[in-house]
């Protein structure tokens, strides 16, 4: 069969396995190709037991797998065939040298650059599809230009702005399609090309075209904006449980001004996944190689209380039982870094574990998705940790809940039966205000939600 162009994605992770499944399904015409240096991956996004949980992946990659959309480790074929290429590559935090725990790591970027350089024989259009520094794609064009084949590439900045959990529904239904480019016709041709893959399914007044720096740290600032709204209610519920204010009442009478709007500013025991901090971070380094000391301090402080509401759902933790969790058995409900999704990167869960264990807690980690993630994460803790997925037998003996993960399906447990099997007095923390409290305070659990007043059976 022939394609009407054929697309690759260099890189087979949460953002370029299901960006493409969807390009690929809603593009009979386009071949698309996804390429990865991990050949488990690959082994995995051609079988049935894909490498990432999210639902409707699976239904969309079986309508194009096989017609139009292939997964495959032969990076240079891929590379020759393609007329667009997408780099979806991970760009982690530095973790050495110059930048290290700021910066962003860009060496599989730069990698992927120096392969289409290599394995090109004509004209292309890059897309960058990860998230990177500002004015990355200027080191992009000089690696690229540099060839010595005369080959003209045209570099685009599409960033993903799909949640994880969501992400089917985000990339059929985007609030927008961000794509920068260069001035000038070749840049302005380029853009039109990749606008037009979007356009089988997006509305065109989604689709916004900007200037190469303004789509790559638009990116950087709509996550920057996301975490700072959870960073400040957050805060706020420091403040609430001093004071007997509720922070939900709170959320829900601030975000009724619809200049301010409801979204993310649910109170939790902390954001966590991937990006949000490895994006925060990035721009306070940006902003402070830029001398911009005051920028960088702004937006420094939302990481910063995002670790201190972590530390402090572990202090009360350890505070309300007696100071001290020697030996005492706690459940972790959930672990993933929120709902509807396995992936565990960042999460707080593994920052409380840490702690309690650290305390000398004996932990029952529970989660639907994630525990081979947490059984990785919590590695070195083996007699001290169980994985359980079962909520009721993890909380057998166990003297305390401890709620990470906002499952839905946490709501619905049968907490009479879980207290039952607990040892007394038994403790319920809800670090994401999910449960009915008042029913577990009338079950008898000593219940201690985020900025809400405390309900204890001791006098
Ligand atoms: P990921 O780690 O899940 O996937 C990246 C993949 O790239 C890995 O499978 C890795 O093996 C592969 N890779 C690395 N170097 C390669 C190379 N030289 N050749 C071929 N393959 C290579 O990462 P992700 O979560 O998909 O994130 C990718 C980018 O998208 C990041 O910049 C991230 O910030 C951004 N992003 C992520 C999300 C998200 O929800 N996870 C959302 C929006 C944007
Ligand atoms: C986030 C953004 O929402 C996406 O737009 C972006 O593309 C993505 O990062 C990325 O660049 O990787 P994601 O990390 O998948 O997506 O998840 P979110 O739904 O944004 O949640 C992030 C964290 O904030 C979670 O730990 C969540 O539990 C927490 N959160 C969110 C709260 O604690 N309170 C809220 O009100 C909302």
């Amino acid at each position: 069969m022939s394609f009407k162009k054929k697309i690759l994605c260099i890189g087979a992770g949460y953002v370029g396995g299901p960006t493409m499944a969807v390009i690929a399904a809603q593009c009979p015409e386009y071949k698309v190709t996804v390429v990865d240096v991990n050949a488990e991956r690959i082994q995995a996004w051609n079988g049935d037991h894909l490498p990432i949980f999210e639902a409707g992946l699976l239904e969309v990659v079986r309508q194009a797998r096989g017609r139009n959309l292939f997964f495959s480790t032969d990076i240079p074929g891929g590379i020759r065939e393609a007329d667009i290429i997408f780099v979806s590559v991970n760009t982690p935090t530095k973790t050495f040298g110059h930048g290290a725990g700021m910066a962003s790591d860009l060496q599989h970027w730069e990698k992927t650059a120096h392969q289409i350089v290599a394995h090109s024989d004509r004209a292309k259009i890059i897309v960058e599809k990860s998230t990177l520094p500002v004015r990355t794609a200027e080191a992009m064009e000089r690696i690229l230009q540099e060839n010595k084949k005369g080959i003209r590439f045209d570099v685009v900045s599409n960033p993903e702005f799909l949640a994880e959990g969501t992400a089917i529904q985000d990339l059929l239904h985007p609030d927008r399609v961000l794509i920068g480019s260069r001035p000038g016709e070749s840049g302005r041709r380029a853009a039109e090309e990749v606008a037009a893959i979007f356009a089988h399914w997006v509305p065109a007044g989604k689709i916004i075209a900007t200037n190469l720096w303004s789509a790559e740290l638009s990116k950087l600032v709509a996550n920057a904006f996301l975490a700072q709204r959870v960073s400040s209610i957050n805060s706020v519920s420091a403040l609430c449980e001093k004071t007997g204010a509720d922070v939900d009442e709170i959320s829900f009478a601030v975000g009724s001004d619809h200049r301010i709007g409801p979204h993310f500013l649910k109170a939790s025991v902390g954001f966590g996944g991937s990006c949000f901090k490895k994006d925060i971070l990035n721009l306070v380094y940006i902003a402070r190689s830029y001398g911009l000391e005051e920028v960088a301090g702004y937006w420094e402080s939302v990481v910063r209380i995002n670790e201190y509401q972590q530390e402090r759902f572990v202090r009360t933790i350890i505070d309300e039982m007696f100071h001290t969790v020697v030996g005492k058995k706690i459940v972790l409900l959930g672990f993933a870094f929120k709902a509807d999704t396995g992936d565990t990167r960042e999460s707080p869960g593994i920052h409380v574990a840490r702690k309690l264990l650290e305390e000398r807690a004996l932990l029952a980690v529970s989660d639907p998705q994630a525990l081979g993630n947490a059984r990785r994460d919590l590695a070195g803790f083996s007699g001290q940790v169980e994985f359980e997925p079962d909520p009721y037998r993890a909380a057998v003996e166990a003297q305390a809940l401890a709620v990470i993960t906002e499952w839905r399906a946490y709501c619905d447990l049968d907490f009479a039966r879980m207290f039952a099997s607990m040892r007394k007095p038994a403790f319920v923390f809800d670090g994401r205000n999910i449960l009915d409290h008042h029913r577990l305070f009338e079950i008898g659990f000593n219940v201690f939600p985020l900025g809400k007043p405390a309900m204890t059976h001791f006098s």
